[in-house]
Order: structure tokens, then sequence, then C-alpha cells
């Protein structure tokens, strides 16, 4: 079966951290295609979480890219640590940041994909001058700071508009979506233009993951559920 281009990026924000390894191995052998880390500072976002120390242990286990998001204030100060433990995309806010032109040449420099989330709230023109610079263009469906919140339905446009903005540059930034993705979704997103989608509860709340991801993957893809192929150990 043909490799899907849909990229699955489970958040382990909705993990059981009492069984980190397992989960991990678990949803990579579930045919995870990235491992979401939500890093929180209680400053940006009121909520705190792991920092650099935990997606290093996550690293260790892991044979799939960690898409790492800051939700931090001043993210420059720990590129270089989120590097070196092992953050294949590095994501930050561009409210979080003064100078985002530098921060994402930084992470490009330190050899990971650069990306920049934007708030609900915050409008396309926080990155359209930057585009050229990223890898990664996310967008938030649900303010940021907790998993199993709704997806806010106002933020189809905004990517409807983020997809025209890229076509029109000719640039090949991958489009991200992340909070409240569910398999009722998937599909709507994809067809706008959505192309990696975090998925926390969705995932982490709704086992088997394999079951989980499937049925995430067959809604962005446009598949129905009747169609979906009973899972086969190892194939997509
Ligand atoms: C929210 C985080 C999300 C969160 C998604 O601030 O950035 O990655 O884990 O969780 P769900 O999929 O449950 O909305
Ligand atoms: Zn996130």
């Amino acid at each position: 079966m043909e490799k899907s281009s849909v990229i699955i990026s489970p958040s382990i924000l909705s993990a059981d951290f009492t069984r980190l390894g397992e989960e991990l191995r678990e949803v990579q052998e579930a045919g995870a295609d990235w491992i979401h880390i939500d890093v929180m500072d209680g400053r940006f976002v009121p909520n705190i979480t792991v920092g650099p120390m935990i997606v290093e242990a996550v690293k260790k286990v892991s044979t799939i890219p960690l898409d790492v998001h800051l939700m931090i204030s001043d993210p420059d100060k720990y590129l270089d640590d989120f590097c070196r433990a092992g953050a294949d995309i590095l994501t930050v806010h561009p409210e979080a940041t003064y100078h985002l032109h530098r921060t994402l040449t930084r992470i490009r420099e330190l050899g990971m994909k650069a990306g920049a989330a934007l708030n609900p709230s915050t409008g396309l023109g926080a990155i359209r001058h930057v585009a050229p610079d990223l890898d990664v263009a996310m967008i938030m469906t649900v303010n940021p700071g907790f998993g199993g919140q709704s997806f806010i339905e106002t933020m189809m446009p905004k990517l409807r508009d983020l997809k025209s903005l890229l076509d029109e540059s000719d640039l090949t930034v991958l489009i991200e979506i992340d909070g409240g993705v569910t398999p009722k979704n998937a599909g709507s997103l994809a067809r706008e233009g959505a192309q990696a989608f975090v998925a926390g509860s969705a995932v982490f709340g709704n086992p088997p993951y394999r079951e989980a991801i499937a049925k995430l993957r067959a809604a962005a893809e446009g598949q129905n559920e009747a169609s979906l192929q009973p899972a086969i150990p190892g194939a997509r």
C-alpha cells in the first residue's frame, strides 16, 4: 500500500506519563508519523508541562521525527537546548518572540525544521514576510495551553487564506493543524490544505491507537469509515 502523505502527529500531552516509554512505542507501532511534544512555561500559556529533559528521553525511544511545539516566552534562549535534546521540527509562536526572522533562521542553522504557530487571534500577517524561512506553518485551532479543548470552527477561513498565501508564493511550507482535531473535522481540514494533524485526545483518549490513527488518516485522505481496511500490522 502506498505510504500516506498525511502526517499524524500524536501529542503526548494526553499520554499516560507514568508509562511514557510504552505509550511512545505503542503510537509508533500504531502508525504515527511524528511525535508532538507540547512545551509550556506557565507564562506564555497558563500551564506548565515539559522541557528539554523529557524531549531527550522521548528521543531515546523514538524512531520517528520529534515535532516540538514551544509555547514559551522568549524561545530564543532555549533553541540550542531543544536541538541538543533531539527536536527535529521546532515550532515557535510569533506572539512570544520579538524577532521571528532571527528565531527561524537560528532554528534552521541548528539543522532543525522551523515552524511558526499562530494563536487563534493572530493574523497571517505575522508570518507572511517570513514564509520563505518556514518549513511548517501551524494554525492553532484552540487557544494553546491544554489538551482536550473544542475545535474553533472560525479558524477554517484562516486555513483557506494560509493555503492561498502559500500557493501564491509557490513555497513548500507544510500546513499543520493543532487543537481539537478529530476524524470528524480532519476531512474538511485536509480539503482546505492541512497536511499535518496534531491529535492528543483523539489518539491517546481513544485506544486502540492503531484504530484511532487509521480513522484520522482515512478522514484526512477523504475515505469514509466504511471503506477502512482491517488493520494489517506494518501496513498503512
Ligand atoms: C494545546 C497543544 C496541543 C494539544 C492538542 O495547547 O498545543 O498540541 O495537545 O490536544 P487535543 O488534540 O486534545 O486538542
Ligand atoms: Zn501543540
